[in-house]
């Protein structure tokens, strides 16, 4: 690898899909995992498999079948999860990675491990080893390495490199860094850690956003000679995010000359493509005026900014649209369009999905060819977002009537297929009134299924512009379960999307209990 080149490591959906509300499923996850590829990302970190049973399945899923970039699993420097990791990781072969991590910090060596320096190098040392044991390519990350001691720093750097690291990674695990010291923390390392600086070994970034700092830092590291920087799409992650890859790598790629030599292999035309379908699937919006890819990033309000762009597009553009994806929409599909045609703009779309998968999705579309005139990818990329869920459907919707007004109490008439076989002859309607109609049409539904969920958040964006957009809900529902259950939804008919959103949470509950209570049998 050239000298210069910076090796872009996506940890979208790690410590991207860690963030409160941004859960992922599996076929989600792939979804996101074959785009990263797509986007050409060196590293993808796909999970931490020791978490949980789901993603130890979707790093090994994605193992065995992304190609191309390397496939990393997160550890703790505890045996059980660096060999679930090594187990999650090995379908991807030489391209399988494990990211073991320690805290070395003062503050979390006193009051949360309650170990001394020399402890916590044996441990790291150990780690890697076990880690190495298991995959060549092993990356150590000190847990809150911008508050580390220096000195300290250095010795745990040198030890874990001996152990056979090769990507050591400095966390600003807090966010608590500032570009010109984290910079020459970095340039420090580099010059007194031999391997960095001969290139036996990575040095690595992981900046958090706490401070609103994650990509200024991430990018003063490259000039100290980080080669490595861990980024997530959107800069979605804990708390307030991790660095943005596409302004990390768009400010590389526009201040080259600043930037002189330093060169990514990510293909920037994908990047509005994975903003949108990180969006989609992690249920997280992107704001309008996000930097590259919200809305308005290239939306040129002024008269005075229009009349320069359309003399010259460089006197208030400093990137082209096009060259991180923008205005590529091929031609709107329309009712007339047959399946051949949405299951090649599908594929186009990067969704890799199987016959039975097109079916749903083809007589989803022709519902709504007939009530809007162009169905546009962005209403496609939602009526797949509110079809993929890895549960199989318990419940889906056959009818919907609803009666509201300001003189008029909101009533709701609900039918529902029972979709999983049992009883599926019998008639499951009924009828609800509530404080709206969104309300009247969730108590009815509540009554069919038998469930009882509490609507803890929900929001509602058009897909595309103009009248008769697609409405898209996306909720979290309180079923009394640990956690908040997500659900997607969409339709030109608000009410509709809100509804199918509901069921599609219905859905996802009634199957993780499915799924509880034959774990639970003998
Ligand atoms: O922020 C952090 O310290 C991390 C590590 C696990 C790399 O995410
Ligand atoms: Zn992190």
């Amino acid at each position: 690898m050239k000298k210069n080149r910076i090796i872009i490591f996506d940890t979208t959906l790690r410590d991207g899909e860690q963030c409160p509300g941004a859960s992922m499923n599996l076929r989600e996850k792939l979804e996101v995992a074959r785009q990263l590829a797509r986007l050409k990302v060196d590293v993808i970190e796909a999970g931490f498999p020791i978490i949980s049973e789901g993603d130890f399945t979707a790093v090994k899923s994605i193992a065995q079948e992304i190609k191309g970039p390397i496939i990393a699993g997160l550890a703790r420097c505890v045996d059980k999860d660096i060999d679930a990791a090594g187990a999650a990781v090995k379908a991807a072969g030489a391209n399988g990675r494990i990211h073991v991590f320690l805290a070395t910090s003062k503050i979390h060596r006193e009051f949360k491990l309650g170990k001394a320096q020399d402890e916590i190098i044996r441990l790291a040392v150990a780690g890697v080893k076990r880690a190495r044991s298991l995959v060549a390519d092993v990356e150590f990350s000190p847990e809150d390495g911008s508050r580390t001691e220096p000195e300290f720093l250095v010795q745990v750097c040198q030890a874990v490199v001996d152990a056979g690291a090769t990507t050591v990674n400095i966390p600003d695990t807090v966010g608590w860094a500032i570009p010109d010291q984290y910079g020459a923390l970095i340039k420090r390392l580099y010059e007194e850690v031999p391997a960095f600086k001969s290139g036996a070994a990575v040095i690595s970034v992981h900046c958090h956003n706490d401070l609103g700092l994650a990509v200024a830092n991430s990018l003063a590291a490259v000039r100290g000679g980080a080669r490595q920087v861990e980024c997530t799409i959107n800069g979605i992650g804990e708390r307030a995010g991790n660095a943005a890859l596409e302004e990390v790598v768009m400010a590389m790629k526009t201040r080259a000359d600043f930037y002189e030599g330093f060169a990514c292999g990510v293909n920037t035309r994908e990047i509005v493509k994975s903003s949108r379908l990180v969006s989609r699937m992690s249920s997280l919006l992107v704001q309008r005026n996000k930097a590259i890819v919200g809305e308005n990033a290239f939306a040129h309000a002024s008269g005075i900014h229009q009349d320069g762009v359309l003399k010259k597009r460089e006197t208030y553009e400093i990137m082209d649209p096009q060259e991180v994806g923008w205005g590529a929409t091929e031609l709107p599909l329309t009712k007339h369009s047959g399946r051949a045609a949405l299951a090649s703009r599908l594929k186009d779309l990067g969704f890799k999905l199987a016959e039975p998968d097109v079916q749903a999705i083809f007589a989803r579309f022709k519902e709504i060819g007939d009530k809007k005139k162009f169905v546009y990818d962005e209403d496609l990329t939602a009526l797949v977002g509110g079809h993929i869920t890895e549960v199989p459907e318990t419940w889906s919707l056959d009818y919907l009537a609803v009666v509201s007004g300001n003189q008029t109490v909101p009533t709701a008439t609900v039918r529902l297929k029972r979709v999983d076989g049992r009883k599926a002859d019998a008639v499951y309607q009924d009828a609800g009134i509530g404080d709206g109609p969104v309300d009247a049409t969730l108590k009815a539904i509540d009554r069919l299924t038998e469930t009882r969920g509490e609507l803890m958040e929900y929001s509602l964006r058009a897909t595309s512009q103009g009248h008769d957009a697609l409405g898209e809900v996306n909720i979290k529902v309180d079923f009394g379960d640990r956690q908040l259950v997500p659900g997607k939804g969409a339709s030109t008919d608000v009410i509709e999307a809100s509804a199918r959103a509901y069921l599609n949470a219905v859905n996802r509950h009634l199957f993780s209990g499915e799924e509880r209570k034959k774990r639970s049998e003998p």
